[in-house]
């Protein structure tokens, strides 16, 4: 199964909560909330208060991807929040280990994301610990960037790790995803699908939401 998670970057943030409204009545399955620190990646979002303020405006899953530094330092305070799922950078975290298993201790769903030029090896010994990879097929830190194409192949090859180790971990594609290319990323094998500009910038929400559900099913 295939499931949809719209980015709320490209969201109007003096009206969140009505565009989180928006996604929840079209369908998505999972709400991407993007956190950027201004030093892991060169650009800042928002933070643990405006995902609290939001958490009342859908029962759907919150996708929390953290584009911080030393996440660990704020695990609980996102868990209090209202995440259900928690992202990491391998490149962001001393000791990655650890931190996926504090997200765990928390009963929340723990994932790992790779920038476009970390290499697969940095889930050897860390992807059987984990719900799900996020491969990241732009360099973190904006929407509407270009999709990198090389993603398609780290995709396939994470994939067959996870069916030749017989795990259970979803793998999620993020950046520069449209209805153009989001057929060859679940080709590849990726069955979490994240899209900001696409489809906020997109005349009806809803639509293009149905039209990514049904592209990635047939
Ligand atoms: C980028 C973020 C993405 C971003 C995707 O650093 O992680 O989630 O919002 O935006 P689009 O779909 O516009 O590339
Ligand atoms: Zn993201």
């Amino acid at each position: 199964m295939i499931k949809i998670a719209p980015s709320i970057l490209a969201a109007d943030f003096a009206n969140l909560g009505q565009d989180i409204k928006r996604i929840d009545e079209a369908g998505c399955d999972y709400v991407h909330i993007d956190v950027m620190d201004g030093s892991f990646v060169p650009n800042i979002s928002f933070g643990v208060p405006i995902i609290k303020s939001i958490r009342e405006y859908t029962d759907k899953v919150f996708d929390v991807h953290l584009m911080i530094d030393e996440p660990s330092r704020y695990i609980r305070d996102f868990k209090e929040a209202g995440a259900d799922i928690i992202t990491v950078h391998a490149e962001a975290c001393k000791h990655l280990h650890s931190t996926i298993s504090l997200i765990k201790s928390y009963g929340l769903k723990a994932a790992v994301s790779l920038n476009p030029a970390t290499s697969i090896n940095a889930l050897e010994y860390i992807i059987d610990e984990l719900d799900m990879v996020l491969v990241m097929s732009v360099n973190p830190g904006f929407g509407g960037q270009k999709f990198i194409e090389s993603s398609l192949h780290k995709i396939s090859a994470i994939k067959d790790v996870i069916c030749g180790r017989g795990l259970k971990c979803d793998i999620q594609v993020d950046g520069g995803i449209s209805l153009d290319n989001v057929k060859k990323v679940v080709n590849a094998g990726a069955n979490v699908i994240v899209a900001g500009s696409a489809i906020y910038n997109s005349e009806d929400i809803s639509s293009t939401i149905k039209a990514f559900r049904e592209v990635c099913e047939n």
